[in-house]
């Protein structure tokens, strides 16, 4: 498939390389596609513009910080009739340290899709560290990837992206779910960032 990845940080430059590996077709979208920093991606996708790598896109992730990202979507132009894979978390730093900005009965999957008006928007990508997205191959069991979003059409073509990846991808719902899956993400960050667990933990399901 031809993926626009916008943002190629931890998360972008992760996914870019592991999709082209399987065969993806990878543009990564960049507010300075010249930078330095970048020169090392253009081996395995297109440097451009954000908006000029969308508009060649089957697939357009976002991998942008969540303060960045309405401005991101904005940028991009018009995304309808398009995949789009929401890998952000609305993070922001409290009292406590870093938790969620918002949840409960609001997601950032669900403002995203406000700002992608007409594009089919999934909530995944976002509940595990950046150096297994790079690869998640080596644990006893794949670890898992949920999947949310309300076009159940297209939803497979999703699930397969992700397999892709080398997770058991699973469809956990309709978007509303990413309220779920956002504080799932938090989960992740606090056992790993603050308890010790470590980047490299990761989540899988067992099934009897
Ligand atoms: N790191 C993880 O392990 C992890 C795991 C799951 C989910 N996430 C989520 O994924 C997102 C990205 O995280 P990250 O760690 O990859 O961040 P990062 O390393 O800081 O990278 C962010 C990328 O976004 C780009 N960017 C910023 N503003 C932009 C804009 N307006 N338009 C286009 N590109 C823009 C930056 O480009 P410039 O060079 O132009 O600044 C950079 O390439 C966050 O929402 C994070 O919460 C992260």
């Amino acid at each position: 498939m031809r993926i626009a990845i916008i943002g190629a940080g931890n998360v972008g430059a992760a996914l870019g390389r592991n999709w082209a590996t399987h065969g993806h077709a990878v543009g990564f979208g960049l507010r300075d596609p010249e930078a330095e920093r970048y020169a090392p991606l253009a081996a395995v996708g297109r440097l451009a513009a954000p908006a000029d790598a969308a508009a060649e896109a089957e697939a357009v992730v976002l991998a942008t910080p969540w303060q960045q990202t309405e401005a991101a979507i904005a940028a991009l132009g018009n995304l309808a009739g398009k995949l789009v894979l929401d890998a952000t978390n609305p993070l922001a730093m409290g009292p406590e340290g870093l938790g969620l900005a918002f949840g409960h009965s609001d997601s950032g999957g669900e403002r995203v899709a406000a700002w992608c008006r007409g594009a089919s928007v999934f909530k995944t990508l976002n509940t595990t560290g950046a150096e297994i997205m790079a690869d998640p191959r080596g644990y006893a069991m794949p670890p898992v990837m949920f999947v949310v979003g309300d076009d159940a059409a297209r939803k497979p073509d999703v699930l397969r992206l992700v397999a892709d990846l080398g997770f058991e991808a699973l469809d956990a719902g309709p978007l509303a779910n990413a309220r779920l899956l956002e504080a799932h993400a938090m989960l992740w960050i606090d056992l790993a960032l603050k308890r010790g667990l470590g980047r490299r933990a990761a989540f899988a399901l067992l099934r009897r």
